[in-house]
């Protein structure tokens, strides 16, 4: 192992800076911490909860010793950290995983529920470099729809299409359905891609069929967060170690799981 895998990996206590409520299931945290502070966009950190939990979250912005993570809350440890307060002490590890390239061409970004933290943390980085900045975004309802008015922000002109299934805001439909309109009618070099996997497999198959770049963030469960336990892997890859952002090429390789079925914590296989 190496000397700066330890260090990102021994557990530290951080103090949570602040907290912001971003729609009701949705708190962004701001954390104390120098190491992850460090971090690019798509890499993770694993946060302990004390007494609960230890979870991996992706990291939505870093910088001057301090890291933010958007947390919804969807189960035990998700629920607690709604909880805290600033000042909290909580315990961190990481940053984890590889980051994605950063395309200066014409890219397309597709971001689903929290999945649209670390592609806001990648679109800031892209703002001043990249040709064209476009974005798809999509929720259930028009609360969930997160960080939108950052996203206008930092995309080139009206190029953010927002979509919820419920149509209380944007489109009325899944966010890939005007994807598939907009790949259609414009030209793009590069498209990251980060939600829940059915979605990011939908996206898959676009690029695939369209032959467009691809990078995209997966989530699976997460324990040891490098690379021990087993239990991200899909195919070949343990997604905590060799990714979890991974390109096109890499994708086409585990078609057979991608949104499809991953380990539960019981070590069996179960549908996505
Ligand atoms: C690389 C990565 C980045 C992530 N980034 C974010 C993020 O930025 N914001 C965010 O809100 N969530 C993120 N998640 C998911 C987050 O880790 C889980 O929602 C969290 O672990 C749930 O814990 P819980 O105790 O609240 O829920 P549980 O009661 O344990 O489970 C509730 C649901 O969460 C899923 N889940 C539980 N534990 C894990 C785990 N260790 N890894 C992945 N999924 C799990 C389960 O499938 C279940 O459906 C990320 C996951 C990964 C792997
Ligand atoms: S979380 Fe243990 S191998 Fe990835």
């Amino acid at each position: 192992m190496s000397v700066f895998l330890t260090a990102v990996n021994t557990l530290r206590t951080t103090c949570i800076l602040s907290v912001k409520t971003e729609s009701p299931t949705v708190k962004t945290f701001t954390l104390k911490d120098k190491l992850c502070a460090k971090a690019k966009p798509g890499q993770f950190l694993m946060l302990w909860i004390p007494g609960v939990d230890e979870i991996p979250l992706s990291i939505m912005n870093a910088g001057d010793s301090q890291a933010s993570v958007a947390v919804k809350a969807v189960g035990e440890a998700t629920r607690r950290l709604h909880e805290a307060k600033s000042g909290e002490i909580l315990g961190v590890r990481g940053p984890f995983g590889n980051s994605f390239t950063e395309s200066c061409g014409r890219v397309l970004m597709v971001g689903g529920g929290t999945g649209t933290a670390p592609l806001l943390f990648l679109a800031k980085k892209l703002a001043a470099k990249a040709e064209r900045l476009s974005f798809v975004i999509g929720a259930k309802t028009k609360n969930e729809l997160l960080f939108l008015g950052e996203l206008d922000a930092v995309c080139t002109e009206q190029s953010t299409i927002a979509t919820t299934e419920d149509g209380s805001y944007g489109i009325q439909c899944l966010a890939t359905e005007p994807l598939e309109k907009l790949l259609g009618r414009e030209k793009f070099d590069m498209i990251y891609a980060c939600g829940p996997e059915p979605m990011i497999r939908k996206v898959f198959d676009l690029a695939e069929k369209r032959r467009i770049a691809l990078e995209a963030s997966l989530e699976r469960l997460m324990r040891c967060g490098i690379g021990l336990c087993g239990s991200c892997v899909i195919g070949k890859y343990r997604v905590c170690r060799d990714g979890p952002v991974f390109n096109a090429a890499q994708l086409s390789e585990v078609k057979d799981e991608l949104g499809i079925s991953k380990l539960g914590f019981d070590g069996n296989r179960i549908p996505l």
